[in-house]
């Protein structure tokens, strides 16, 4: 049964009492090797278990995004952080064409396989990103002979030659592929980079044919940020439904959930796209999930990584630390986003946090470069934050 929101925060002291304790000596940088908790004794209103992988295990997965020196273990306690709190892993970039593919014959796969095994071995759910992206990826895939911009031919070779080698190196033990990444502006047309301008509209089709042949064990996803706009979220309907009417398979559309504290989406607005995705017939993940707490640096929402803003001190306010007030509204953001993920749960088979702690998000630098955030469920102690107790009471309502 849904708790009213008073109930809810009143209850925050008593369960910041009782879980964080437990938790924080898990979770600790200095108690590495203490193992977490599996379960809390509890009153009957308490969340049952103290994992958000195990709170939510009939709904749907719980996942972080991780950068090298987590799933590499060298950040011990991050590491132990993610194998108690968390199911599925995507890597933050080692997966990405930089990382992987920097010169035209070479694949450097080291560190992407050191990925995958921390995954296998912690028996996670594996999500690969991204295959074909109009960013993060080497000049040279966009060149052809003596200066001139690569063909049509050229760049459709070396599309399905990274895909080919790259999904079937994997083949099997990557169970999610981003088979393109953010291929529309937000007003729902195709954005203009060289994939597009270089081969065409068909770019994205020939992807996923190449990454259904590399990986058919793998589900393909199309994924991007603010698909809940309509225009958007429309535009990604109709190419779902155009690669079915070719019979190209495409099994799921991620959402990457890039939001803030306050504004838009609202629920409504992430709701219809779920069920817009539902309807269209594909899975749904929220694969970048973050929820951004700091005051607004401009009018764009989303995350268009090819814009940045200068720092500006009103632009930074919690840098000697995250008030209460700001921490509690930014738990209700979380724990409404959540309760809508569970009432769709039936199509949304995951859903992934973009780091595992306020440290390491990406938000500290994007946007604005230098600012101190705090968008994630673990702080830079990797104590659990509001939202975590938040969301884990979602799990037990
Ligand atoms: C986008 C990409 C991610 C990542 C974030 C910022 O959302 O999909 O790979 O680069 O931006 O970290």
């Amino acid at each position: 049964m849904m708790k009213s929101r008073p109930s809810l925060l009143r209850n925050f002291a008593s369960r910041t009492a009782l879980v964080a304790g437990l938790l924080a000596s898990a979770c600790a940088p200095s108690s590495a090797d203490s193992t977490p908790p599996e379960t809390v004794q509890s009153r009957t209103d308490e969340p049952a278990v103290a994992s958000l992988k195990d709170a939510f295990a009939q709904h749907f997965l719980v996942g972080a995004a991780l950068p090298a020196n987590i799933f590499s273990e060298e950040d011990k306690a991050s590491a132990e952080l993610v194998k108690a709190q968390f199911n599925r892993i995507t890597a933050e970039n080692e997966t990405k064409w930089r990382g992987v593919h920097g010169e035209p014959d070479e694949f450097s796969f080291e560190t992407s396989d050191k990925f995958v095994e921390f995954g296998k071995r912690n028996e996670m759910e594996i999500h690969g990103h991204v295959l074909v992206w109009h960013t993060d990826q080497p000049d040279w895939i966009f060149q052809g002979e003596g200066g001139q911009p690569a063909t049509r031919e050229q760049l459709l070779d070396r599309l399905k030659e990274h895909i080919a080698t790259v999904a079937g190196r994997y083949k099997g033990s990557i169970a999610y592929w981003d088979v393109v990444n953010e291929a529309f502006e937000d007003d729902g047309t195709m954005r203009k980079s060289p994939w597009y301008t270089i081969i065409g509209e068909d770019y994205i089709e020939q992807a996923f044919i190449a990454a259904a042949a590399a990986a058919p064990d793998a589900k393909l996803v199309y994924n991007d940020y603010n698909l809940w706009m309509p225009a958007k979220r429309d535009a990604t309907v109709a190419l779902v439904k155009k690669l079915q009417s070719k019979n190209i398979r495409i099994d799921a559309v991620g959402m990457q959930g890039h939001y803030r504290t306050a504004g838009d989406p609202t629920l409504a607005q992430v709701e219809e796209a779920i069920l817009a995705y539902k309807g269209a017939g594909v899975q749904v993940l929220f694969s970048e999930l973050d929820v951004d707490p700091l005051p607004f640096a401009w009018d764009r929402l989303g995350a268009d990584v090819n814009f940045s803003v200068e720092l500006r001190e009103e632009l930074d306010p919690y840098h000697e630390g995250f008030p209460a007030e700001a921490e509690e509204a930014q738990a209700q953001r979380y724990a409404d986003l959540f309760r809508l993920f569970v009432k769709h749960s039936d199509v949304i088979e995951s859903v992934t946090f973009w780091g595992v702690h306020d440290g390491m998000s990406w938000l500290n630098t994007w946007p604005v470069k230098g600012r101190t955030n705090y968008p994630l469920l673990f702080d830079r102690q990797l104590r659990p934050k509001k939202a975590w107790y938040a969301i884990m009471q979602v799990a037990a309502e």
